[in-house]
């Protein structure tokens, strides 16, 4: 069991979006660092730009971790933002048991070219540092059959054959999840990069790219310490890109 992350469980039987719950309760409260809101009914999961996130009733995990990170400061918040996709993506390799699981930028987990896990992490600042944050994770365990307005999913069942235990699943991704946490609450953020850049999904490959409406053809270089994605086009520059700049296609 982790030592402080899931020890405190707020399960719901249903609930528009625990990102939404934690997020009041922490307007009224200061609730244990590690609480976890969870539910196997999330009703509108809120995903990045403004996307929906569907989850299939009582097949997958979606839950909230609230943390106070106050070690970070605001312009160093995207370490945590990769703190928590190294935990994921820790989880889904030792289950899977292979390498082929990456990060592709900023925070998706990916199975070769399958999406498995988002999250959307929501900050709350207090001057110059971040006084709490709301890491909310979707993971695909059970479903197997998707929107077909989802691209490219993938859960764990339908990469190993068999349905898995949910509580199982949370318990040991709590530990993954600490274990980057206190990685980076220690100072081990060199180590913390390392490791993102090495799992990151098309790093120093070719890709397409809609960047300002036009397909674009560029290298990913890396990301930048905002968090930002580093891109090469050919005989171009070295150009920096937000999330709402660009598009990957898959
Ligand atoms: C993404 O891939 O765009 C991020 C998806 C994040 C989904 C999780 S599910 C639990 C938590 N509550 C939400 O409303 N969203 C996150």
């Amino acid at each position: 069991m982790a030592l402080f992350t899931g020890t405190v469980v707020i399960d719901l039987e249903e609930t528009d979006s625990t990102n939404n719950y934690a997020l009041n309760l922490l307007r009224e409260k200061q609730p244990f660092e590690g609480t976890v809101v969870r539910t196997f009914r999330q009703t509108l999961g809120r995903g990045q730009r403004n996307k929906h996130w569907e989850s299939e009733d009582f097949s997958n995990l979606t839950f909230s971790i609230i943390f106070y990170p106050a070690f970070l400061s605001v312009s160093r918040q995207f370490q945590l933002s990769k703190a928590i996709a190294l935990g994921v993506a820790d989880f889904v390799k030792t289950i899977l048991k292979t390498e082929n699981v990456k990060i592709k930028w900023p925070n998706d987990i990916y199975v070769g070219d399958k999406k498995i896990a988002g999250m959307l992490i929501e900050n709350t600042v207090n001057g110059n540092k971040i006084s709490s944050s709301v890491a909310g994770i979707g993971l695909n365990v059970n479903q197997e059959k998707f929107s077909p307005d989802i691209p490219n999913p993938v859960s764990l069942k339908m990469m190993v054959g068999n349905n898995l235990d949910l509580e199982n699943c949370f318990q040991q991704l709590c530990v993954a999840l600490e274990t980057r946490y206190m990685q980076l609450k220690t100072g081990k953020e060199n180590l913390i990069d390392e490791q993102y850049h090495k799992t990151l999904y098309g790093l120093n490959e070719q890709r397409e790219f809609i960047i300002e409406n036009k397909n674009v053809n560029a290298q990913i270089i890396g990301v930048d310490e905002l968090g930002r994605l580093k891109l090469y086009k050919n005989g171009g520059s070295i150009n920096v890109y937000d999330l709402n700049q660009v598009i990957f296609k898959i």
